[in-house]
Formats: structure tokens, sequence, C-alpha cells
């Protein structure tokens, strides 16, 4: 391919036509032994997959990457990853639109999905992290109708190229913030990206649609709801449009 984006120093990139999954030509990588900000990066995707299982349509004119990252933290921490990755796509999104997370790690413009992010890790005997894959997939200039979803799909316009170059920017820089200043930090970030505390949301859990107010994040990256029945602390999940 072509593209030549600048990246942050001492990231490579691996630019394919084509390939099933970036995440898990990534991972082939990490295995191998390539270094943190190795990014896999291709046209287009044939078996692109989202969270909980989707699939993650991907013809060409969207952004696929999958960032090699090796933390050197433990594996409960992993997770931070994706608020990380989150922010670093918020950054990318033009002035004058309006961007927000939502939990876990969705970005959202305008009301509606603009990337998705799937973090896969590899975890050593011991519990520390050997790498995690951070797989983020960008709309640029196609808006996929999400049927599953309460809110439609939404992109970024201009080029897969430029969106690459500011994307690796961003995450490089985001992540320097998360290792000089903590997860408190970058929590902070993200909750002045998300919904405002207090709306009104639901967030399915499997089969289960439990409904409550957005009461923020804990320490963890732990969604917090305020219910019904009392305060809930959900840890895997999908928080549903009300929030967006
Ligand atoms: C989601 O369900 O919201 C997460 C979508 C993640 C898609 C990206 S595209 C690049 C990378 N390769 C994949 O197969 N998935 C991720």
């Amino acid at each position: 391919m072509s593209l030549s984006p600048v990246l942050p120093d001492g990231w490579t990139l691996v630019a394919l036509d084509s390939v099933g999954s970036t995440n898990d030509e990534a991972a082939r990588l990490a295995e191998a032994g390539a270094s943190e900000g190795t990014i896999v990066w291709a046209r287009e995707q044939t078996g692109g997959r989202g969270r909980r299982g989707r699939n993650w349509a991907s013809p060409p004119g969207n952004l696929y990457s999958s960032t090699i990252l090796r933390p050197a933290c433990d594996a409960a921490r992993a997770t931070e990853l994706g608020f990380v990755a989150a922010l670093a796509v918020a950054d990318v999104v033009p002035a004058g639109r309006k961007v927000r997370v939502k939990w876990p790690n969705d970005v959202m413009v305008d009301g509606g999905k603009v990337a998705g992010i799937l973090l896969e890790s590899s975890i050593a005997q011991g519990g520390l992290v050997e790498h995690v894959i951070a797989g983020i997939g960008v709309n640029v200039s196609i808006a996929p109708q999400l049927p599953e979803m309460r809110y439609p799909g939404a992109a970024l316009g201009g080029s897969v190229g430029t969106a690459l170059e500011l994307l690796a920017q961003s995450l490089a820089r985001r992540l320097s913030e998360w290792r000089h200043d903590g997860f408190g930090a970058v929590r902070e970030a993200w909750l002045a990206k998300a919904g405002p505390l207090g709306a009104d949301v639901d967030v399915r859990l499997g089969e289960e649609l439990v409904s409550g107010c957005f009461a923020g994040l804990d320490r963890e990256g732990a969604l917090l709801l305020d219910t019904a029945a009392g305060r809930r602390r959900i840890v895997s999940g999908e928080l549903l449009g009300r929030a967006a």
C-alpha cells in the first residue's frame, strides 16, 4: 500500500490490502516479538470482529487498525487501555462535531457510533500482561448501521490516511499520560467526555436489561449505575443509546 503516515517515534506500520482481522495479524506479530507501537492497518477486513462476538463490517473506506501495546501491568489493569484508546479516538474528531465516549469504549459523534474498540490481551503465567492488541475501527467515509443498537452509525469524514496518522499520534500521547499520571487522570478525562452524570440509561447484561442513572466510573473502570434497587457496579455489559 502507498500510505505512509507520520508515526510517533519508534512506531512502525504494517500495511495490508486485505486481511481477515487486523487483531489476529497483530497478535501473530506480537507472539513473534514485535514491539509496542507496531500498527497493523488493512484497507479492508474479510472477518472483522466486534465486541461480544459481533461482526464488524469492514469494506474499504473506513479505518481498521490494531496496535500492539506492551503495558507491563497486571491483567486486571488491561481494561484501562480501552478508555485510553477511546480518548485517543475522541481526540481525532474534528472541531465542531459533538463527541462523546460511551462505556465501555465506544466513541459517538453527533449521536451516532463512529468507532469501536476491541481489546485482546495475552496474559503470562503469574498474571502480567504480555501484550494487548488495541483493535480500533473508525468510520471514516461509511457509516454502517448497527441493527442491534439504538443509535445510528456516524462517519468522521476526511481520508483514512489522515485518520490513521492522527490516531497513532493521539494514542501514543494518551498512553504516555496513562503511564505517567495513572488511570485516575484517564478516568477524569474520559468522564469529561461521557454523557452527563444522572442521565437515564439502560445497560445490556447478556439477556438482562438494567435501567438506572449513570453514576460514573469507579477506580477500576467499572460502570456505576443507580437503579431502583440501589447502586450497581457493572464490569461487563453495554450501555445503550439513552446516554449517547
Ligand atoms: C465494537 O464492537 O465496537 C468493536 C469493534 C472493533 C473493530 C476493530 S476494526 C480493527 C480491529 N480488527 C477487528 O477485527 N476488530 C477491530
